[in-house]
């Protein structure tokens, strides 16, 4: 096992590619199974979700390709082999295996999803969904059984604003017969990503990226190209660590619109950002203001940049208030950046943090992907070294870290963890 190694203190300059979006790529591959024939999907992030999922498609019957950028997906061969166990809990896109399998097959066996620890995560508003176009589905060992005769349009209000619900229900909906309309659906840039394939492949989907999505059930789907959107969350990092310590940091391959919240935000504390067609240019532009951040549903400002924002904030003067309205548990990065040096402190579902502060190198651990990548800004920002494990979590959702970051100047390296130190891991 790994663990990532930084030298603090460099200053960052250059251009840095953004990989296609992770919350897109776990749900476009899936979404091939529906097909009855070849689906390609490009401009994929080199991330370790993307591997499991294309094992569990293979897990399935499929023949999968997977290139470096790029997946090829034949779903002929594909049969409604039971998933109870196995890579299915290592991630916690493995649901959309839930309402893809049940649209292709009318059922499946899926094992409960793992994925990033961040406080309780239900899936009772897919459950809802599936239940309401006519599948059976219960709870066994672990295990959520699917299955119907038909699946049928029904109209669903969704009682909570889920990303992963929407998606499901349209991946459930798009076979089913007649007409599906999706009310309170999520309305994140990934969710539009995913009915533009489903579309390629011949579905009819109305409002998607809005809050009331209508879809009518076709009876077959046909294979297609689709080309993921640039991922905003890395997008969202990448810009943090600029405005951290960035000279003049060009964020490439991005669509602007999809970043609004944290630009507005970011320019709130006085980074320089411009914007251009695809790339934002972020200038160091001294000393920062604290601002107070509530995470929301799209378009709000995103939970998944709460945690990376908070190593940026240790940085602003005055005090900043990060409020998370979408998990009450994102916060097991506080403890690390105290460690570093950090003035911050959790109440309730805030974390409060007052700067500015020097942070300190020291030994620590991500939690979750995100907290990972609060610790890598915090690692950048410290004197000396910070060694970071946990890489696992990273890797799932960072493409090429390392290397995007050496191109910007960082000096930062894998080292491979002593005995001593995967001793402490398991304790
Ligand atoms: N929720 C329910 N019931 C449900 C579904 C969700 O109560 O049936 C609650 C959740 O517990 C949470 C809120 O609704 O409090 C929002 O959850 P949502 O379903 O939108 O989240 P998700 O689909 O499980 C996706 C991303 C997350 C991201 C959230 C919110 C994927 C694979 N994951 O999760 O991404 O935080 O949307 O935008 O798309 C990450 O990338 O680090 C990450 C965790």
């Amino acid at each position: 096992m790994d663990k990532l190694m930084i030298e603090g203190g460099h200053p960052l300059e250059g251009t840095v590619q953004i990989s296609g979006a992770k919350n897109s790529a776990v749900a476009l591959i899936p979404a091939a199974i529906l097909a009855d024939s070849i689906v390609t999907i490009d401009n994929l992030p080199e991330i370790s979700d993307v591997q499991l999922l294309a094992e569990l498609l293979k897990e399935i019957g499929g023949e999968v390709e997977l290139g470096t950028h790029e997946i090829t997906v034949n779903p002929a061969t594909m049969i409604s082999m039971p998933l109870p166990n196995g890579r299915v809990k290592k991630l916690r896109a493995s649901y959309y295996l839930m309402g893809a399998m049940l649209g292709k097959f009318k059922k499946a066996v899926i094992g409960l999803p793992g994925g990033c620890n961040l406080g309780p995560r239900p899936i009772d508003q897919h459950i809802k969904g599936f239940e309401a176009l006519g599948a059976q589905v219960t709870n066994e060992q672990g295990a959520i059984y699917l299955r119907a005769e038909e699946l049928r349009g029904a109209r669903i209000y969704l009682d909570v604003v889920s990303v992963g619900a929407t998606i499901n229900i349209m991946l459930a909906a798009v076979r089913a017969k007649g007409q599906t309309i999706i009310e309170n659906a999520a309305k994140e840039p990934e969710i539009i990503d995913v009915a533009t394939l489903l579309t390629s492949m011949g579905a009819k989907i109305k409002g998607a990226g809005t809050n009331v999505i209508r879809i009518d059930g076709v009876d077959s789907l046909k294979g297609c190209r689709h080309s993921i959107i640039p991922d905003r969350i890395e997008a969202g990092t990448y810009m943090i660590l600029a405005a951290a310590m960035g000279q003049k940091v060009i964020i490439d391959n991005i669509i602007p619109y999809h970043v609004e919240s944290l630009i507005a935000k970011m320019r709130e504390m006085g980074v320089t950002i411009e914007v251009e067609d695809d790339r934002l240019l972020i200038h160091n532009s001294g000393e920062k203001k604290g601002i107070d951040v509530k995470t929301l549903v799209y378009p709000g400002f995103p939970t998944d940049l709460q945690q990376p924002l908070t190593s940026l904030l240790t940085q602003a003067e005055g005090t900043s208030i990060v409020t998370d309205t979408i998990y009450n548990a994102r916060f097991k990065h506080i403890d690390e950046l105290r460690r570093m040096g950090a003035n911050v402190k959790v109440e309730g579902r805030s974390a409060i943090i007052n700067g500015s502060t020097k942070l300190q190198g020291a030994k620590v651990r991500a939690s979750d992907l995100r907290a990972g990548a609060a610790l890598v800004v915090a690692g950048l920002l410290a004197d000396g070294i910070t060694e970071i494990s946990g890489l696992e979590h990273i890797d799932r959702g960072y493409a090429n870290l390392e290397e995007k970051l050496i191109g910007l100047g960082a000096k930062i390296w894998r080292e491979k963890m002593t005995e001593e130190e995967l001793d402490q891991v398991k304790n």
